[in-house]
């Protein structure tokens, strides 16, 4: 089974002065200090772009949905081109494009809808290294009898064991459930590999591209998967989530809906009246990004093409400073990175690195960060059998640094001086 592959193409300089010119909150003082915002897989900053297009929601297209007056049908312009946007994203058609609340209530509503047929002793396959998102949904299904089972991790560099998920997965197996990105440690799954693997035992695919979606070009047609879900608030839009899902199975599986609200896909799958000013704001993520592309590239014509040259700028660039991350931690007295840590293998990662500083709980050294203005994360970030596996679970965890286009190299450097300061001192 091959590894997954992240655009490598050579791009000109990255304009890191432009991009972060588009991040009004970028410019943040605390205590006299810019912040460094390494805090990115929990959720980035957003661009004056889709700020404007929420407010301009407000100002101009406020309504509910399907009525017969300005308003409303500039609400339900706003949304299908939102969906197109999302389409983009995705690479596939508006209408197989769901907005929900966040990635956590559409998998629940989802595994929901998938679980009214099947039957006990129906098999669904998750893995150690997910976050609990695409665990929890899958497991409530075990009330009605359907069977858990959960693919493992390799220890040594926290990478899917490929040979226990070919075991978990048998003939009763009707759903696999993996995620396209490790939000704790980076680790890129080879998921279009597993698509196959699923489809040869006739299960459906789900892919939770939650973390991948600001690291990576996401083609759900290449992909063949059947769902792919991700959070616009991790891709430097508004607090939501995202489905895809292929059309055959948003018609067949029957989401819990009201009588009156449509029946049709993808209007049935969302429940209840959307948040659509953030829909507003979902599109103008999409555009941003595509926009980050024609300023790299200016031969570029269509948001698809905009997408694909951003991120074949975004990827090197954020390689680089995980490598000089990666490089700097190695000489921090008593630091332990898990995952992928060989600089031949980056194109396995994305650049959301975690570790442990000896014994001391990364709570302690988060806070001792966050009061010299560098913000990350600490704790399990909910991919909670992960951080049991890897024992931390009873100790605070790991601390996460997070990196994403608009992070520089002045900032990694930051990170390392608090963290060599931290271990010093400690
Ligand atoms: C990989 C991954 N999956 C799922 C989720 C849950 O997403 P949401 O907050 O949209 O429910 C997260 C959130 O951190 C995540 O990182």
């Amino acid at each position: 089974m091959s590894t997954p592959v992240m655009q490598s193409r050579e791009s000109k300089t990255f304009d890191i002065e432009w991009v972060r010119g588009q991040f009004p909150s970028l410019k943040l003082q605390v205590n006299g200090q810019t912040p460094a915002f390494l805090d990115g897989p929990a959720g980035t900053q957003v661009p004056k772009q889709v700020m404007d297009a929420v407010q301009n929601y407000f100002l101009t297209a406020n309504a509910n949905t399907c009525g017969a007056f300005l308003t409303s049908r500039r609400t339900d312009e706003m949304i299908w081109a939102a969906r197109a946007a999302m389409a983009d994203l995705f690479n596939c058609d508006a209408a197989n494009v769901v907005f929900g609340q966040n990635m956590t209530t559409i998998t629940f509503a989802l595994a929901r809808a998938i679980g009214r047929e099947l039957k006990p002793g129906d098999e669904i396959v998750v893995t150690t290294l997910d976050h609990d998102a695409n665990v929890a949904p899958w497991r409530a299904l075990e009330e009605k009898g359907v069977v858990i089972r959960q693919a493992d991790i390799r220890e040594e560099d926290c990478t899917l064991d490929l040979e226990d998920l070919k075991r978990k997965i048998t003939a009763k197996t009707r759903v696999v459930a993996v995620g396209y990105a490790s939000n704790m440690v980076g680790t890129i799954n080879p998921v279009a590999e597993i698509t196959k693997l699923a489809h040869a035992a006739g299960a459906l695919m789900f892919i939770d591209a939650v973390h991948y979606a600001p690291h990576g070009l996401i083609d759900v047609k290449a992909l063949d998967c059947d769902f792919l879900i991700c959070s616009p608030y991790k891709f430097f839009g508004p607090h939501m989530g995202t489905l895809y899902g292929k059309r055959e199975h948003l018609e067949k599986f029957k989401p819990y809906k009201v009588r009156p609200a449509a029946d049709t896909p993808p209007d049935c799958w969302e429940t209840g009246t959307q948040v659509q000013e953030l829909i507003a704001g979902i599109g103008a993520a999409v555009d941003y990004i595509a926009q980050v592309g024609r300023h790299c590239d200016a031969t570029v014509k269509s948001r698809r093409e905009g997408l694909q040259a951003a991120y074949r700028a975004t990827v090197p660039y954020e390689r680089t400073l995980m490598s000089k991350l990666l490089e700097g931690l190695q000489s921090i007295p008593g630091a332990k990175v898990y995952g992928i840590t060989d600089p031949k293998r980056f194109e396995e990662r994305s650049a959301t690195v975690s570790l442990r500083i000896g014994e001391h709980n990364p709570t302690e050294i988060a806070k001792f960060l966050g009061d010299r203005g560098i913000f990350t994360w600490d704790g399990n970030f909910y991919a909670l059998n992960l951080s049991e596996r890897l024992g931390v679970q009873q100790k605070g965890g790991v601390l996460r640094i997070g990196m994403v286009h608009y992070n520089t190299m002045e900032e990694v450097e930051r990170v390392l001086a608090g963290l060599r300061e931290f271990a010093a001192a400690n």
